[in-house]
């Protein structure tokens, strides 16, 4: 349940802080940990929800209907359908129903606009992974019926993963934590000096930039006004520079853009440089192929995690050339990577077990095999066209209301994802998605997403913002609000999502907060407030 008088707190904390300037020691000096507000919004479990009820599209109740109605009204359907469609899946995501409470005492199930973050469990995921329970026994190392059908299936996992993105004999499958996980050991191992050169972009999650900034000389193509990649400026970098590896997102996760990889791969090809595709906001939302038009287009490694995918049990895969992977070494040494070991020599296996050391985590790997067998018969053409309608329907309505600021393009939208960030010209972003969660019920994420760089060109902030949160804790740095929708998601919600913005909006102004709630009552802090902290959505 979430605590809103520590929320409370921590808001009267920062109009505080906010008032005195920012001073806070950073907990940490690189990391965006900026997604506090929905934080206690966490699904949870489903017990209450196992009830049978038929296979229908469901409808959402208002907000004082939703507090009323009984755990039976409520219930998910227990057997499977004959096909996991869009207009299905609903029923079968776990704890969708489930109530959260808002600061009004009142309940209500969750409006989860956070999935570009983490997505929530599917059902049938769920009930593989407890159904494997049953037959579990050590991967590749054992000699029980349990262990053979184990490593058996954990095998055959690998072989869903490259069919689920097309990739030929020329790739394997390794499994990884999470696409931070996936990217580190690409970069740890094709790295092989600081003076090598990766060419990576603006528009990229830190988990794409910091993993090669650390390791060897960074450069990056950048943003358009609008936020998408300048294709002229990858093929100039690449004429310049000795790129040996360009690292770039198949979609963004602050503006939805959908970059075209196969077209960059055919540049980097050109230039005698390797591909690495980032495919963490991809793979749930459009159909992907290593496999390009011509072999040049084809994408030589691609990363992601299974949590965005409906099964959060820590699964994410790196799909990529056999050779290149067999010519380098990994991350980590242990278990299970060796032919053989002497007092003094030892001997690799190939990859993907080259890249696999020490126990796997089998729950991920059933868990990421189900999701794929479900998004796969749910059909990208469907999903793509569902999130489209959402997309459009929330731009639409957001424009509507006053002193809005949608980022990214708002009339050509074919090529994004499900997500839309947004700020509001006397509101204070943190306030609002705040409220959003305690008042309305809706999960929200607010911040830079992990990708300042990108975050601060589309705010348009200058060096000298950007330089003043370098000693801040997140609440204090800009930020913007993130929707981010899932396959389950529905206009409705976005319907009630809209029609309660006008009351955020009034509820979320800064300088009401900063009165009513926290107490200031000297005008000129208020203004220094406003014209400090606002104008750049603190
Ligand atoms: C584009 C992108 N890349 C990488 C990541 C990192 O993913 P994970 O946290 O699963 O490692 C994210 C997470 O939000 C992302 O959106």
């Amino acid at each position: 349940m979430k605590k809103k008088y520590i929320t409370i707190a921590l808001l009267a904390t920062m109009c505080l802080s906010i008032a005195a300037g920012c001073s806070q020691p950073a907990e940490q000096t690189v990391t965006d940990t900026s997604n506090t507000a929905s934080q206690s919004n966490a699904q949870t479990d489903t017990s209450k929800n196992d009830k049978s009820k038929p296979d229908e599209k469901s409808t959402e109740p208002s907000k004082n209907e939703i507090s009323e109605v009984s755990e039976t009204e409520i219930s998910q359907p227990e057997t499977e359908p004959e096909k996991y469609t869009i207009d299905n899946i609903r029923n079968y995501v776990v704890g969708v129903n489930e109530p959260v409470e808002l600061s009004d005492g009142t309940t209500r199930p969750l409006i989860n606009f956070d999935n570009a973050a983490t997505t929530p469990v599917l059902k049938p995921v769920q009930q593989a992974v407890d159904k494997e329970f049953e037959m579990y026994g050590s991967i590749g190392r054992g000699f029980s019926q349990k262990s053979n059908h184990s490593t058996e299936l954990y095998n055959s996992v690998r072989d869903k993963v490259l069919n689920f993105v097309g990739a030929d004999d020329n790739y394997t499958c390794f499994y990884v934590n999470n696409t931070t996980d996936g990217l580190n050991k690409l970069a740890s191992a094709l790295v092989e000096s600081e003076d090598d050169i990766v060419l990576s972009t603006r528009i990229e999650h830190h988990a794409n930039d910091l993993s090669w900034r650390e390791r060897c000389k960074t450069i990056y193509a950048e943003v358009d006004e609008n936020g998408r990649v300048i294709y002229d400026d990858i093929e100039k970098m690449l004429k310049e520079n000795d790129v040996k590896y360009v690292a770039i997102t198949a979609a963004s996760n602050v503006t939805g853009y959908v970059t075209d990889v196969h077209r960059v791969a055919k540049l980097a090809h050109q230039y005698g440089a390797k591909i690495i595709v980032d495919g963490a906001q991809i793979v749930a939302h459009r159909k992907f192929s290593m496999i390009g038009d011509t072999p040049e287009e084809n994408i030589d490694f691609l990363v992601f995690s299974a949590h965005k995918m409906y099964s959060p049990y820590g699964g994410g895969a790196v799909i990529g050339l056999k050779d290149v992977l067999n010519e380098h070494m990994p991350e980590f040494y242990g278990g299970g990577i060796v032919t053989l070991v002497k007092d003094d020599e030892q001997y690799y296996k190939d990859a993907p077990s080259r890249y696999e050391a020490g126990s796997p985590n089998y729950p991920g790997v059933v868990g990421l095999g189900k999701a794929i067998d479900i998004l796969q018969e749910i059909g990208f053409d469907a999903i793509e066209e569902h999130e489209k309608r959402l997309n459009r329907k929330l731009i639409d309505g957001l424009k509507q209301l006053d002193d809005i600021v949608i980022y990214g393009d708002t009339e050509n939208i074919d090529d994004r994802v499900g997500v839309v960030t947004f700020n509001f010209d006397h509101t204070n972003s943190y306030i609002l998605a705040t409220n959003l969660s305690e008042l309305g019920g809706v999960a929200t994420r607010r911040g830079a997403f992990c990708a300042h760089p990108y975050v601060w060109r589309m705010m348009n902030l200058t060096q000298e913002e950007i330089d003043s949160f370098a000693n801040c804790t997140d609440m204090n740095t800009a930020g913007m609000i993130r929707i981010s929708f899932g396959i389950y998601n529905t206009e409705e919600e976005v319907d009630e999502f809209l029609a309660m913005m006008p009351q955020m909006i009034q509820e979320s102004d800064a300088v009401k907060f900063a009165r009513e709630k926290v107490g200031i009552t000297d005008e000129k802090v208020i203004q220094d407030y406003i014209q400090e902290r606002v104008k750049i959505k603190y």
